[in-house]
């Protein structure tokens, strides 16, 4: 990729993938996670089929950013799915709220009708030009379900980019420090009503929403 600080203030082109197109891009959707998480170069081989399964997924929705000048090279990528009791995600969400002391109610209250934004990731050089919340507008901008729930790793004062945005668009706490089953990391569980709230820089923004 170009490493010109100029080149991503142009307006990305966001578009939404079908299954099909999600597949058939997943190499190069995949690259950006593995390159924006920093995680080692193979993650992305155990992921693919993990990937391809998500998109066969009741509500699965799916949105990429490319820029102007390379239109078919996504630069960012954003999905996720509608909630249910069967899903893996889940029941280790609702675990951790039962470890937290949430009531019983409460938890079938938010894991009732929610949409999981399983993925957002924009590759290091396209960041901090309001990509990433952009794709996470267009992914949310037209569901049914009364929430969004996502789980993003524990960081020192919240101080990543993602904290950032999810605080930004009103992302509150539901879990914090929970550690899924097969991974030795911290994770926070934040979610919000959905619809999103209108964006406060629709004025001064270059980006699409
Ligand atoms: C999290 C992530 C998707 C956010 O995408 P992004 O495009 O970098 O971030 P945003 O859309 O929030 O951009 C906002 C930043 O751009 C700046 N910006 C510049 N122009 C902007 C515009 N027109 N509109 C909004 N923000 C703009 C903001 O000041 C802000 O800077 P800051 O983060 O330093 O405060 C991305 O940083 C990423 O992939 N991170 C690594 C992977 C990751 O953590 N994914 C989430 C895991 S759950």
């Amino acid at each position: 990729m170009s490493t010109d600080p100029n080149r991503y203030v142009a307006k990305p082109i966001l578009f939404d993938l079908t299954p099909a197109d999600f597949r058939a891009h997943l190499p190069a959707l995949l690259s950006i996670y593995v390159t924006a998480m920093r995680y080692p170069r193979g993650t992305e081989h155990h992921r693919a089929p993990m990937w391809s399964e998500h998109a066969g997924r009741s509500g699965w929705k799916a949105v990429a950013a490319a820029l102007p000048d390379a239109p078919g090279t996504p630069v960012g990528i954003a999905y996720g799915y509608r909630g249910n009791p069967h899903q893996w995600w889940n029941q280790q969400v609702r675990t951790g709220m039962r470890h937290v002391g949430l009531p019983s109610d409460r938890i079938d209250e938010i894991l009732d009708d929610y949409f999981e934004l399983t993925e957002l990731h924009v590759h290091p050089e396209a960041q901090g030009h309001g990509i990433g919340e952009a794709l996470l507008r267009r992914l949310l901008h037209d569901r049914t379900e009364r929430t969004v729930l996502l789980s993003t790793p524990e960081v020192p004062e919240e101080d990543n980019r993602a904290w950032r945005l999810y605080r930004r668009a009103g992302f509150e706490d539901v879990v914090r420090r929970f550690v899924f089953t097969g991974d030795a990391r911290a994770f926070a569980v934040l979610g919000r009503r959905l619809p999103l709230d209108p964006d406060p820089s629709s004025g001064r923004s270059e980006v699409p929403r």
